[in-house]
């Protein structure tokens, strides 16, 4: 199209793969004073190098104090799922704010295991919505109308019940010896502008303005603030006897994919992270211009980000980082990044690059990452062909989800890296 000026204007999003352009990534072991990195020890000064840079650039800052939390068991059913689980609901108290509502966690623990390794995810619309059991509190927080009729005037409805069950096989996880720890992102922050209001960033942070503003250039944006949401989920999951807290499992997908990337980066005490079709702003290398893109993402969702990150729009050869980073900063724990080839807005390739080229750090570690010799395009593996070690990736057949396919992909990587 064309501005009244008549200055050409380029879509915001590329499919076109002759388009994509070249580019020149930024090289995670070259420090900001342009030195090489070498050694693990180098590397550990590096990784807060690169933290704060994501930080000022992308996702700002995450607020370093401690929050006074408190957790508050509300049930406990023994014999949950026929008697498959223990479930437990629990809440988590902000002592210090009390205006704010709980985060509310959903627990369910396979019965007769003792230390018990975790998945821990956010989930779309509501603990109510990964499963049929009828005993779930609806959650009645805010909630996108856009999920459909299951929610009417933003608040969730009986229809809700168990609406994204098929995502979430809980019965599988919990066979295979896993716990399931999860709870509704929209109560750390409900996912719309003005949703920061009621959530943590009304209370916490440099400022508590819209990342929109980009005179607030660093201050934290949503997904930072889910990312701090899934920390805060751990810190209670390290209270939990059962729980083996040291085998955390970092999960997310799609918007929720980013924040567990982030959360993943950011806190080494998550054991292993998984990004579900994370894209742009999660795996997807941002310099690559295909399916969505940074200018995309920032008129699109504003308030996902910081406001420097809206800067970048029209120059995004200028990041000072790119999100191949971001990947290598879970190094040397287990990462699995995932794609389908129905979701090319995710850019399935750029996901594939993201995860190849965070591989010298994990060399740096001793481990093989991807393994595709730092990032070879030609190596992007064909539909439903899992590659990788350290990290791991697929791009499944079929449209933008999480299916039993990946659960499957990511339960044996689970039990290969993690156990
Ligand atoms: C939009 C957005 C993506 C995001 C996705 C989702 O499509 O552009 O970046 O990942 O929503 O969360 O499903």
């Amino acid at each position: 199209g064309c501005l009244a000026n008549g200055q050409a204007t380029e879509p915001t999003y590329n499919y076109d793969e002759t388009k994509v352009g070249t580019y020149t990534l930024p090289n995670p072991l070259i420090n900001n004073k342009g030195k090489a990195v070498k050694t693990q020890a180098e590397w550990r000064s590096r990784r807060k190098e690169l933290i704060q840079l994501f930080a000022e650039n992308v996702y700002g800052q995450t607020p370093k104090q401690a929050v006074k939390l408190r957790f508050q068991t509300t049930s406990v059913d023994s014999s949950a799922l026929n008697g498959l689980a223990i479930r437990k609901l629990v809440s988590i108290f902000f002592v210090d704010y009390p205006q704010l509502l709980p985060i509310e966690v959903l627990l369910y623990l396979p019965k007769g295991r003792k230390v018990i390794p975790v998945f821990l995810g956010l989930n779309f619309c509501g603990n109510h919505c990964v499963t049929t059991e009828a005993d779930i509190p609806l959650s009645t927080r805010w909630m996108g109308n856009a999920i459909g009729e299951v929610s009417v005037n933003n608040k969730a409805t009986e229809k809700a019940r168990g609406m994204q069950e098929r995502r979430w096989p809980i019965e599988t996880i919990l066979r295979r010896g896993y716990a399931l720890a999860t709870a509704y992102y929209g109560d750390i922050e409900p996912d719309y502008p003005q949703g920061w209001h009621s959530g943590i960033r009304s209370v916490l942070g440099e400022s508590t303005a819209p990342a929109s503003d980009t005179t607030k250039a660093n201050s934290w944006g949503a997904i930072g603030a889910w990312a701090w949401g899934m920390s805060r989920i751990l810190d209670y999951l390290q209270t939990e006897p059962s729980i083996d807290a040291k085998r955390v499992i970092s999960i997310g997908h799609s918007r929720i994919g980013k924040a567990a990337v982030w959360a993943g980066a950011q806190d080494e005490r998550f054991a292993a992270v998984i990004g579900n079709e994370s894209g742009e702003g999660g795996a997807a290398l941002a310099r690559r211009w295909y399916g969505e893109t940074v200018e995309r993402i920032n008129t699109s969702f504003p308030y996902w980000f910081c406001g420097r990150y809206k800067t970048y729009n029209k120059r995004v050869a200028d990041l000072p980082v790119d999100q191949h980073e971001l990947l290598a900063l879970i190094a040397p724990r287990p990462l699995y990044i995932a794609s389908a080839d129905g979701d090319q807005w995710s850019d399935p390739k750029g996901e594939f690059l993201g995860a190849a080229y965070a591989e010298p750090v994990y060399k740096l570690y001793g481990k093989v990452g991807l393994g595709t010799t730092d990032g070879r395009p030609q190596a992007f593996p064909a539909v439903n062909q899992p590659i990788g070690q350290t990290v791991r990736y697929h791009d499944r057949s079929g449209k933008h989800d999480v299916t039993d396919y990946d659960w499957e992909q990511y339960l044996r990587f689970a039990d290969e890296l993690v156990r």
